[in-house]
């Protein structure tokens, strides 16, 4: 059966297309209210169709009435749509015109980095955790049996002259000391466990030195200690080559000389080829092609009776030298003090 005339009039009115072009054009939540009123309020011309349905044929009203009730429910769906759209719209702008900008000037952020003595420290533990070696640290903050007793330096002996001390008023006097050297850290390392000991032992030290070129009241020392079945002299010059050489980065030629140090017996001062002139003698090296770096040796009975370690059971090796000399070599910074002033433009550059 055809729809009368009259039914397609009004279904005609009912165009969803053309309300939903009206719905996205409106540009605020003001003119989208007026959309609404237009499409489904008291004048609209929904509301005209749904008066219009009561002169229809009653066989006509239920198809007409689901039409306008389609309709009504698709243009509400649109209008929440839109609002919803319209409201994160206005909340964005808001954002935008309270939004402040953070952004920093021209002037790059200056980050910083380890200062070189650290870094050297690290290259070292680096180099000799590659060989085996684990590292420590003991406190700087000494008593006199780590920092002399043990090591073989009885009271009032005196190669304990040898090292200028700084003490601490602390305890009995002069027993509490800044450690003068990182050698009590070897006694510590071996109390603290049985050989096998393979083991580096950096920090800072302390001496009552008066600062020149080459001395300076506060420094930095890096300790090596092996303590094994079997160890001899040779495995000891074998790794001071080649420490040296990994640090330089080139074969570099090393002697031993003989000393005299309370915790080696026998006892050497340690001295790699002149880097600078390579062994023809320059001013660093004073003519002679050598470059003293620290002292070494194999380590006394008396020490190892100190902290238990039976002498006819393990043997080893221990050296010691300055962390400063290393750079003072590489890159030849002098004088020593240059490490200790803070001066931001020395220390950039490294
Ligand atoms: N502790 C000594 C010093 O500061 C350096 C040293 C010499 C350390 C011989 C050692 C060593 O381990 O065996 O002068």
């Amino acid at each position: 059966m055809d729809n009368s005339p009259e039914l397609d009039a009004l279904l005609a009115r009912l165009d969803t297309g053309a309300s939903r072009d009206r719905i996205s054009a409106a540009a605020d939540v003001a003119e989208l209210e007026v959309v609404e009123r237009d499409l489904l309020g008291r004048r609209s011309g929904a509301r005209e169709v749904r008066e219009a349905i009561k002169g229809l044929d009653p066989s006509e009203r239920p198809v007409a009435g689901r039409a306008l009730s389609s309709y009504e429910a698709g243009v509400r769906e649109m209008l929440a749509e839109r609002a919803t759209a319209l409201a994160a719209a206005a909340a964005g702008e808001a954002g935008a015109a309270e939004r402040l900008d953070l952004t920093l000037g021209g002037h790059g952020l200056n980050r910083g980095h380890h200062h070189l003595v650290t870094q050297v420290q690290r290259e070292l533990e680096d180099i000799f955790v590659a060989m085996g070696y684990a590292v420590a640290e003991g406190p700087e903050v000494e008593d006199d049996w780590h920092n002399f007793e043990a090591l073989n330096f009885p009271p009032g002996h005196p190669a304990r002259a040898m090292q200028d001390t700084l003490y601490v008023k602390l305890g009995r006097p002069e027993q509490v000391m800044l450690r003068t050297h990182t050698s009590p850290v070897q006694i510590r390392v071996m109390q603290s466990q049985p050989p096998p000991i393979y083991c580096v032992m950096p920090g800072r030290t302390y001496r009552n030195e008066t600062l020149d070129a080459r001395h300076s009241p506060v420094f930095h020392q890096i300790e090596g200690l092996a303590v094994d079945r079997g160890i001899t002299f040779g495995d000891l010059a074998g790794t001071i080559e080649a420490f040296t050489s990994a640090y330089f980065r080139t074969t570099v030629p090393t002697r031993l000389l003989p000393s005299f140090f309370p915790f080696t017996e026998p006892s050497a001062e340690f001295a790699v080829g002149c880097v600078f002139c390579e062994g023809s003698g320059c001013r660093v090296c004073s003519q002679t092609g050598w470059i003293e770096l620290g002292g070494c040796g194999m380590v006394d009975p008396n020490v190892f009776a100190a902290v238990g370690i039976d002498p006819e059971e393990y043997s080893g090796f221990a050296f010691g030298f300055g962390l400063e000399r290393m750079p003072m070599l590489r890159y030849g910074v002098n004088p020593i003090k240059t490490f200790f002033d803070g001066d931001i433009r020395f220390l950039s550059q490294y």
